[in-house]
């Protein structure tokens, strides 16, 4: 397989490539980001998406299970016997007409893309199994990451699942939820925590695995971008394999944004799909370098030719005022995307726009989307909360056939949605007030009753 797969740099003019068991991922020439390329024409695709729905009828075997391997045509980047899967990708599109008035859709036009229920709660899992998988192939030791959480989580439970890896990760202080962290520590993860956030905790373990020669597992790593394909693979399935109008889903280090564009891109060159869905990439207000340069700077990919001086004057000026990405979607806290071109170039192919919310609005989402009966980190709650937005400012229109993922699990974070139902004022100033959330605008507080018959049988004939 080797001989069709290889490492190519997402700059069209460039030409530097890598083998496919090159762990360095960046560029050796011009030190860009890395697509996985392949030879199609000497690969076996099938020629119709239609094909993977005979996957189901095989799924005792543990390849035709997994959500991410069953596509694997669409992925061959290894064979079959280097694939790590635990039970990842069982995930499925659901349609939400419950939440449509809040977002102002039509009824039957609005679909979420439940990520939470992977193996480690986040959508992940999609992408660690992939990068899991090329890490075996070229016969790793020890994995490492800088995580807000999820990442570190899902690193933790391949590595403890299968027993093949050591896991090494790398947090910022504080700047992790209690669902999370809990993950790593449970599952053995050696777990680093270091002053500062996740920019600074990116740059280190990049540093750090390259002295060392560990495997690093962000999504700079292109094999894991690979596994997050199969996200857009499933909603496809989940439509019959029609293209929706627009893909809504929060923006953090922009690995999903660029794996979606790039799916969708392979799939139209391959003749799957005729056209490409829009994209709608979401950022938290207080973490919105994308939207910044995207819609205010005007920064496009232009076939490769995007504007990088720019954007380093942009991160400069960032750096020099101490700007510091602060949102209660501690998920997506990040101000240096590392995927920010390769996300630029999904936004060109799929004709994308970017938006911010704030935290107010992502919790908001998160109680609506909680309300009709899927549980989201605040996170995953941006990406209808952007859709609100866009469908207010008429971008989306109500008709539209739209998806928005939900990256990850309700349990992920409980002290925002503690807070943000919790009657004690303290506590909600604490977690939420210090942040610019002024309203629970949907709590469903507790009911505070006396331990009292007569008191107890009131409160529900009053309440329910
Ligand atoms: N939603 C959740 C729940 C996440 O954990 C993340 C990223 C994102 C959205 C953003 O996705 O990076 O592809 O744009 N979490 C990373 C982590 C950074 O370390 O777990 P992205």
């Amino acid at each position: 397989m080797g001989e069709y797969v290889y490492q190519r740099c997402i700059q069209p003019e460039c030409g530097g490539s890598l083998s496919v068991d090159d762990t360095r991922f960046v560029c050796p020439r011009c030190g860009a980001l890395m697509d996985v390329a392949y030879d199609w024409s000497r690969l076996p695709v099938p020629n119709s998406l239609r094909f993977f729905e005979s996957r189901w009828a095989e799924r005792a075997d543990p390849l035709a299970w997994s959500g991410v391997w069953r596509f694997r045509e669409l992925l061959p980047f290894a064979e079959r016997r280097w694939v790590m899967t635990i039970g990842e990708g069982q995930t499925i599109l659901q349609r939400a007409d419950g939440l449509c008035s809040y977002v102002h859709m039509n009824p039957g036009r609005l679909y979420l893309q439940y990520e939470g229920l992977n193996p480690s709660g986040s959508f992940k899992d999609n992408g660690m199994t992939a990068a899991f998988t090329h890490a075996r192939l070229v016969g790793a030791q020890r994995a490492a990451c800088a995580s807000t959480g999820n990442t570190s989580a899902s690193l933790a439970i391949y590595c403890s699942a299968t027993g093949l890896m050591r896991a090494i990760i790398f947090i910022g202080s504080g700047k992790i939820a209690y669902g999370k962290l809990a993950q790593a520590l449970d599952h053995g993860a050696l777990t680093i925590q270091i002053t500062g956030d996740f920019d600074d905790a990116m740059q280190r373990v990049q540093q750090v695995s390259r002295q060392l020669g560990i495997y690093l597992v962000n999504s700079i790593n292109p094999f894991r971008l690979e596994g997050q394909k199969t996200i857009m693979y499933r909603v496809l399935e989940g439509l019959s394999w029609e293209v929706p109008d627009w893909v809504v889903v929060p923006g953090g280090n922009l690995g999903n944004a660029s794996a979606f564009g790039k799916a969708f891109f392979e799939l139209h060159q391959l003749g799957l799909i005729r056209r490409l869905p829009r994209l709608a990439v979401i950022n938290a207000a207080g973490a919105n370098t994308l939207y910044q340069l995207y819609e205010q700077h005007g920064v496009r990919w232009h076939g490769g030719r995007w504007p990088k001086e720019h954007v380093e004057r942009f991160f400069e000026e960032m750096q020099a005022n101490h700007r510091r990405a602060s949102t209660i979607a501690s998920a997506i806290e990040i101000n240096h995307p590392v995927n920010l071109p390769k996300a630029l170039r999904a936004l060109e192919w799929c004709q994308g726009v970017v938006r911010e919310v704030t935290d107010q609005e992502i919790l908001d989402a998160k109680a609506q989307v909680g309300a009709h009966g899927l549980g989201c980190e605040p996170a995953s709650a941006a990406s209808v909360a952007g859709l609100k937005r866009l469908r207010l400012e008429g971008v989306i229109g109500a008709d539209e056939r739209v998806v928005c993922v939900l990256t990850g699990h309700q349990l992920k974070d409980p002290n925002a949605t503690v807070a943000y139902h919790s009657t004690d004022p303290q506590l909600f100033e604490e977690v939420l007030g210090k942040r610019g959330v002024r309203r629970p605008t949907f709590a469903n507080r507790a009911v505070q009753v006396p331990n009292d018959l007569n008191e107890i049988i009131k409160a529900i004939e009053l309440y329910a």
